[in-house]
């Protein structure tokens, strides 16, 4: 398998960053993962696995060798009510997503338009309106890059957290995860306690959703939230929201009563980081090439030609205003490089 030599990123990251990497490789089956491994070049270079590109911020060209995931292929396999469904790591989330549904196989639909890869969905187990991959995640399978054996992982061996891992955590850079399994239901249980999906359903005047109105309100939420990459960069919510202690929040509530709050883990209290930008004047503001999105200030933006370092400065100017008048540290949720 060739590695390419100076190779652009700009079509490969949604923020649509102007960069190179120095070697790459398109990966689309696990003998493609021994073969690039088996190269001498490799063991001499950094390494990045890329799924769709639309979680990282590239702040330079990318020196070492980057290996874009690109493993396809669904498997099912019913039993009783349950459904299990294997997905290539490389394989579109929201392909995914849109073929769960017309099945009729329930539980990834208020996921519905998350960008991505299947290979990525556990790596920040990611979530919205609800769900998190960590209710549904049955195992996974990965390469681990100092053997190139395949292991399995189970979802307790994940070590799942909000938009955390085992993969972002200690084993970090140790394995590329080459498919997922899923564990769905014949039978829906849908989830609407979000409040967007309650107010959203009752405006449609549908009082009893099927999956596919799920998936579609919660599709219908996110076009009116989020900036669509393929016109406008960005990487989705730049900030995590932040999980603060009690103690804390009940000092700052006391000063912004209207602030929203919602209850995590070990009687933490987690913030919405959206509101704290907002409030510090943030929100739909233009700096440079750069900015927050009008209609959600946790979403940061390339107006166009934006540099990764101009995103990364703007991203510093929000977190030290936040600091300033809320004593709350913001952490960047998108990875940077
Ligand atoms: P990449 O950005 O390519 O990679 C992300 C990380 O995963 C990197 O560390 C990379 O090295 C690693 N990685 C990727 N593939 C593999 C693999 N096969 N093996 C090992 N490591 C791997 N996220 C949410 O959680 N909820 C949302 O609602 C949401 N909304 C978004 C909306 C928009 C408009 C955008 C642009 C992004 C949004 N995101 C959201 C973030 C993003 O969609 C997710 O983080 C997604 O899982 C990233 O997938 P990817 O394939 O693009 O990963
Ligand atoms: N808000 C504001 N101003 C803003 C943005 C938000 O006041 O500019 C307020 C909203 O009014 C609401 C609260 O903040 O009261 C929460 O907003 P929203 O429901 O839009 O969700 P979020 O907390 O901003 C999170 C995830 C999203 C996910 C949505 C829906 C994080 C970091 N972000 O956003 O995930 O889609 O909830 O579940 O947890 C992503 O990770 O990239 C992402 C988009």
């Amino acid at each position: 398998m060739p590695l390419l030599e100076n190779y652009s990123l700009k079509q490969l990251n949604t923020f649509g960053i102007n960069v190179n990497a120095k070697l790459f490789a398109n990966i689309t089956s696990e003998e493609d993962l021994a073969e690039v491994f088996s190269n001498p070049l490799v063991k001499e270079n950094k390494l990045l696995v890329l799924g769709g590109g639309s979680n990282m911020l590239f702040t330079r060209d990318y020196d070492g060798l980057v290996l874009k995931v690109s493993i396809n292929g669904i498997s099912v396999k019913e039993v009783g009510d349950d459904v299990f469904v294997t997905a290539g790591a490389g394989e579109v989330w929201d392909d995914l997503v849109k073929y769960c549904v017309s099945k009729g196989y329930a539980g990834i639909e208020n996921l519905t338009l998350i960008p991505g890869t299947v290979g990525a969905s556990p790596i920040q187990n990611i979530g919205a309106y609800g769900v998190e991959i960590k209710d549904v995640l049955e195992s996974c399978t990965a390469f681990e890059i100092a053997t190139g054996e395949i292991k399995t992982f189970s979802r307790a061996d994940c070590e799942f957290a909000y938009r955390e891992s085992v993969f972002k955590g200690k084993l970090k850079g140790k394995y590329i995860i080459t498919s997922v399994t899923y564990k769905l239901s014949k039978t829906a249980n849908v989830q609407t306690h979000y409040g967007a999906i309650n107010t959203e359903m009752e405006r449609r005047e549908i009082t009893n959703p099927t999956i596919a109105d799920v998936s579609e309100v919660v599709a219908a939420i996110r076009v009116s939230k989020l900036p669509d990459p393929s016109t406008i960069g960005n990487a989705g919510s730049f900030f995590k929201n932040p999980i603060i202690d009690k103690t804390v929040f009940d000092e700052l509530v006391s000063q912004f009563p209207d602030m929203p709050h919602y209850p995590a883990p070990d009687t933490r209290v987690k913030l919405a980081a959206g509101w704290l930008i907002e409030a510090c004047g943030f929100k739909g503001i233009v700096d440079g090439n750069t900015g927050t999105w009008k209609n959600q200030a946790l979403v940061l933006v390339n107006h166009g030609g934006a540099t990764g370092q101009e995103v990364y400065r703007f991203s510093e100017k929000i977190i030290n205003t936040v600091q300033q008048k809320f004593g709350v540290l913001l952490e960047r949720e998108v990875n940077i490089l």
